[in-house]
């Protein structure tokens, strides 16, 4: 036996791309996504109407056995196949999020929304306000578990991306046909922002928030605020080219604020309209409904599946992301053994199962992953997998769909994850180290939460 080097070798890796050559073409009467894939003896055959179809064709190359004859036809139902990443509740650090967007491709999944601010964490730099990152990106310690237990971990957490950083982020994710849609998220979920620069708030002046939940330090409504506001958003449209710009919206409490909810919708009108003026357009989630949203305002409907059927009957396109459908870090069993078991639960099958509304105005749908409890990469992959790749196939395929025969194809490709280390959570169940007694949560039933969504949402009746 000659030992081989531990990386393999070049000539090896050459010989197997030549045997698997790809004759490339583009034909742009196919659309954007699509691609034609032909495999026989002469070789491999790809057509497709642009570059991210061609993407597209050599992931499936990637997934067919070296000697299957084909020829595919394929072509992604949803134009948005999203997952957002809270990276304020946890940071991730660059070269995570960098291999989070290539599982994210392998999937053919192709929109990234990335919350980059909330209470507990601010994550980007902004030039001229270095109190954000200083001091907005630092808390001093974090609760551990759900917040009904009130324990915190005594360790503090933080960071941010630069701009360059950012930029990279970015390009590293348009070379996958990945668009990042960065949301800042405003006027509520705005305490770390106020911990920096008080003057944003109500006379607030603590720190970083180190527990889970809402604040309701808020910003408030002065013109110098829509002036930082609109700074920030301006430095976002400099590093993100996404044609729409997150400003979030959701639970903001009106406790600060003398004039109650209503103050929100000339709020949201003011930043869409400085976002038009940057020929951009605002995504919000469902909450900024309430009271009528910007014209041209794509609408993420998290809140159950009501807000969903509200944006559309205003007119306006939605991403439908239900949290009791889609959100990825609801426990994904009753096994006692699951790592701080929040939300209501969401099985393997109920994420294959889901079905967005049928309408010309649903861009597509989202799996969100919030990361209170995944203080890491390892964590979120436990989280995410294998449930966003039954979600790929709900955005990828047609209304078909089949859980029998996808769970019999979904080992050869937990094969694969196990070939890039993916720590997805085995069908199996729970391994003794992927508990956390440590960090107890708080399951919720279906019907508790439904009822929960039907008072949350009393808004939009
Ligand atoms: C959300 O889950 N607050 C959008």
């Amino acid at each position: 036996m000659i030992p081989q080097p531990f990386l393999v070798r070049r000539e090896h890796r050459a010989r197997t791309i030549e045997s698997d050559e790809v004759r490339t073409h583009i034909d742009p009467g196919l659309g954007r996504e699509a691609y034609v894939l032909d495999r026989s003896d002469s070789g491999v055959d790809l057509t497709a109407g642009s570059e991210a179809g061609l993407f597209y064709g050599l992931r499936t190359l990637d997934q067919l056995p070296p000697d299957a004859h084909v020829h595919i036809e394929d072509a992604p139902r949803f134009a948005w196949r999203g997952v957002l990443l809270d990276v304020a509740r946890h940071f991730m650090p660059v070269p995570d999020l960098l291999r989070f967007l290539d599982l994210l491709a392998f999937h053919k999944l192709n929109v990234l929304h990335l919350h980059l601010t909330d209470d507990q964490g601010w994550r980007i730099e902004v030039p001229g306000r270095p109190r954000l990152t200083s001091v907005g990106a630092w808390r001093s310690e974090s609760m551990r578990g759900s917040r009904i237990h009130n324990l915190y971990d005594g360790r503090p957490h933080g960071g941010f991306y630069t701009t360059g950083e950012l930029r990279e982020i970015v390009a590293y994710a348009a070379d996958r046909h990945i668009t990042v849609v960065p949301e800042i998220d405003m006027p509520g979920h705005m305490q770390a922002a106020i911990a920096a620069y008080p003057e944003l708030g109500n006379g607030f002046t603590g720190p970083v928030r180190t527990a889970w939940g809402i604040s309701t330090h808020v910003l408030n409504l002065e013109p110098a605020t829509l002036d930082f506001c609109r700074e920030v958003l301006d430095h976002v449209c400099d590093i993100f080219p996404s044609p729409l710009i997150g400003i979030g919206g959701d639970e903001c409490p009106a406790d600060e604020w003398p004039g109650g909810r209503e103050l929100q919708v000339a709020f949201t009108a003011a930043m869409a309209a400085h976002l038009a003026s940057r020929g951009r357009r605002v995504y919000g989630w469902d909450e900024i409904l309430a009271g009528g949203a910007p014209p041209g305002a794509v609408i993420a409907a998290w809140r159950g599946e009501e807000p969903a059927a509200v944006a559309i009957r205003a007119g306006h396109q939605v991403v439908a992301c239900p949290d009791v459908k889609l959100y990825l870090d609801y426990r994904q069993s009753d096994d006692p053994g699951e790592p701080t078991p929040v939300g209501t639960l969401l099985t393997l099958e109920d994420v294959y199962a889901y079905e967005p509304p049928s309408s010309p105005l649903v861009l597509g749908c989202q799996a969100n992953l919030w990361t209170e409890h995944m203080e890491s990469l390892r964590r979120v992959e436990y989280m995410a997998f294998p449930r966003l790749c039954a979600f790929a196939e709900v955005v990828w395929s047609r209304t078909e769909r089949d859980f029998a025969d996808f769970s019999a194809r979904l080992p050869a490709h937990l094969a694969r994850l196990d070939a890039m280390g993916v720590n997805y959570r085995p069908l199996t169940g729970p391994r003794p180290s992927d508990g956390r007694p440590d960090a107890p949560g708080n399951p919720r039933t279906l019907a508790s939460r439904l009822a929960e969504l039907h008072e949350m949402t009393a808004d939009l009746r």
